[in-house]
């Protein structure tokens, strides 16, 4: 078999930074980020700057405050923070029920009081609520601490893009364009205060985020100052972004070990507040890669520092190298070195490598510490994150040493999935697709009709979420251990593994590409052996086509292995009995089952056809 890349991107540097709080472990190899970091020139100038001061934009609601924020903050590699999701969290309830519970009154006093206190935690960007800017108090902490930008719309730009939302109480009226317009009567001669304003029209959100970047690097001087109010921009209208609603909660029905998955936009902000109702007092190592450090561990770090949470950092090269002999020690010693106890929390922040890497390293310091998942990735937040499972590999193969160790809470941010890379959201989706294919073709329908809104974001990216994880608990807590039915997770996989490990584990095919083709395999296979409808396999691989995802050996790039190579590595799977071969196969749509006593020749052929055919 051929080896993995894990043995030969050998981990060999750790830097502790100035702070001594940080540990960075480099990859002494392959150094450079997989993405690209966040841009060092206009925004480094401008962050330098702005020095301990806070980005805070303001605005009616449905300015784009939080899509644009979080994509502002990217690009500036400062934390993104939303002030609504801070009340919220600090509030245990949603604005709606803060509001009809306590009354305005009481919210808005909350929320100077979370603002004030968020305006220590700079430098960040920080997204207030609509009427926040309205508070005298507030406004003269802001101008202390920050430098506020207005985020100017229309009247029938906002009553467009609200419409559809059901949580602005402000507008639960009998004539909720009237109670804007009024709204907007009252508030924008205060919203002029602001020292900035970059008008919030239909243009990509990267757009608006450079005007920003103009206006602020042009108005604020290397003092720290700031020269008079500066408009940029013409009004009209920017594209719908789904609202922050409620986080969507999945329980993993373990019993004793029981936990939560909370999925929803922006639910990475509630992780300190979180943190801190879980364990109260326990510290925290926080593990993560470069890149994602780069575009989340900001937010992660201001979230648990506003919940008083003290947290040691970890941050490992990316990609599969890392879950390496080498990256588990290094984790380990870090861990230890941050002097943390039994009873405080890993939390792995970042994809399947980080949660299987920081997961494992929690099952192994001082016989296991709990830990918490932050998934960063569509596969990490639909898969790996959920069940417990975490290795590294060997050089033998992917996934031979590890533990079942399961965490204590899942955190899966569905906006954190807006910078990944488009060819890893595609890659995780496959896996999405593979509940539906394994056992909920109401799953699959509905994927069908809605795969666009999945990756365009918003509330349908949630629902696939939500419902593979579902998926996922309901099979984790029938077989923890993959003793039976858990192997039906596997579907694609058998095949998928071997074109994964003949292109170099961690490599050019990323895993949820070869379990889309080993998905396609493993239902022509089926058809093949008369077990599944032709029809229900057109289906399932158009399906995976029309996403872009590879359905035939021809659809890789490179060199197709040989049948050889592909038959060694399916026999050296550990899904293999007594020379039989175990393969999940189908018998429709949504109808998977484990078929332990498959024929290698059976198998040989129908892959030497389609190496042929390619
Ligand atoms: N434990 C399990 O049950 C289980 C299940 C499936 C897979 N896995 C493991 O998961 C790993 C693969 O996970 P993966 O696909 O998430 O890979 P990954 O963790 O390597 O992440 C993929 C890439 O995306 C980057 N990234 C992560 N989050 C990002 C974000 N929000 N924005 C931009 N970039 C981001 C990472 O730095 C990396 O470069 C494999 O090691 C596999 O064995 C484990
Ligand atoms: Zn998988």
């Amino acid at each position: 078999m051929e080896k993995p890349r894990a043995d030969d991107a050998r981990l060999s540097r750790r830097v502790v930074c100035g702070n001594p709080r940080l540990i960075v472990i480099q990859n002494a190899i392959h150094p450079e980020p997989e993405t690209a970091p966040p841009d060092r020139t206009a925004a480094g100038t401008l962050v330098g700057r702005l020095g301990v001061r806070s980005i805070v934009l303001v605005g009616m609601m449905g300015a784009g405050k939080s899509s644009v924020g979080r994509r502002l903050a990217a690009r500036l590699g400062l934390p993104f923070v939303d002030a609504d999701n801070e009340i919220e969290a600090a509030a245990g309830m949603t604005i709606p029920d803060i509001f009809a519970k306590h009354g305005e009154p009481y919210f808005r006093t909350g929320e100077a009081r979370v603002i004030a206190r968020l305006l220590d935690g700079g430098p960040q960007v920080l997204a207030t609520g609509g009427g926040a800017f309205m508070n005298a108090e507030t406004r003269a902490a802001i101008a202390a601490k920050g430098v506020a930008v207005w985020l100017k719309a229309e009247a029938e730009t906002l009553l467009r893009r609200i419409k559809r939302r059901g949580d602005r109480p402000l507008l639960m009226t009998d004539d909720p364009a009237a109670t804007l317009r009024n709204l907007i009567e009252e508030r924008y001669p205060v919203y002029a205060d602001a020292r900035f304003t970059v008008h919030s029209r239909d243009v990509p959100h990267e757009k608006i985020v450079d005007e920003i970047i103009e206006v602020l690097g042009d108005g604020i001087d290397s003092a720290g100052g700031v020269s008079p109010p500066q408009t940029s921009g013409k009004p009209s209208a920017m594209t719908v972004q789904p609202s922050p609603r409620a986080p969507t909660v999945v329980d993993v029905a373990l019993g004793e070990r029981a936990y939560d998955i909370v999925i929803g936009r922006d639910v990475l902000a509630s992780l300190g507040a979180r943190v801190a109702a879980l364990r109260p007092g326990a510290r925290v190592a926080l593990v993560t890669d470069a890149n994602v450090a780069g575009l989340h561990l900001g937010t992660a770090r201001a979230s648990l520092a506003a919940a008083g949470v003290d947290a040691v950092e970890v941050v490992v090269a990316p990609g599969e190298g890392s879950k390496s002999w080498r990256g588990i020690e290094q984790v380990c010693e870090a861990v230890i070195a941050g002097r943390i106890e039994r009873r405080d929390l890993v939390i792995a922040l970042g994809g399947g490598v980080i949660g299987d890497l920081a997961g494992f390293a929690a099952a192994l310091v001082k016989r296991g510490v709990d830990y918490v998942q932050v998934p960063t990735t569509l596969l990490a937040q639909v898969d790996s994150s959920v069940g417990g499972k975490t290795a590294i590999d060997s050089p033998q193969g992917k996934n031979l040493i590890g533990s079942f160790h399961q965490p204590v809470l899942v955190l899966a941010d569905t906006a954190a999935l807006d910078t990944l890379p488009p060819e890893q959201f595609r890659a995780g989706y496959a896996e999405v697709v593979k509940y539906g294919l394994l056992g909920d073709a109401g799953f699959f329908d509905w994927l069908e009709a809605n795969w666009q809104e999945v990756f365009a974001g918003g509330p349908a990216r949630e629902h696939a979420i939500a419902v593979s994880c579902r998926a996922k608990a309901a099979i984790v807590a029938r077989d923890e251990r993959e003793t039976g039915d858990r192997a039906l997770l596997n579907l694609g996989h058998t095949f998928g593994h071997a074109f994964e490990a003949a292109a170099g584990f961690g490599g050019e095919l990323l895993h949820g590409d070869a379990v889309a083709l080993g998905m396609a395999l493993a239902f022509e296979f089926s058809v093949r052996q008369g077990l599944c409808p032709a029809a229900d396999m057109e289906r399932a691989v158009a399906h995976l086509a029309r996403t872009g995802l590879p359905v035939r050996v021809g659809d890789l790039a490179g060199e197709a292995p040989g049948v050889d190579l592909l038959m060694d590595l399916i026999a050296q799977d550990k899904k293999v009995k007594r020379g039989k071969l175990t393969f999940i196969l189908v018998r429709a749509l949504g109808d998977a089952f484990v078929a332990d006593d498959v024929d290698p020749a059976a198998i040989r052929a129908f892959l030497t056809e389609k190496l042929a055919a390619r």
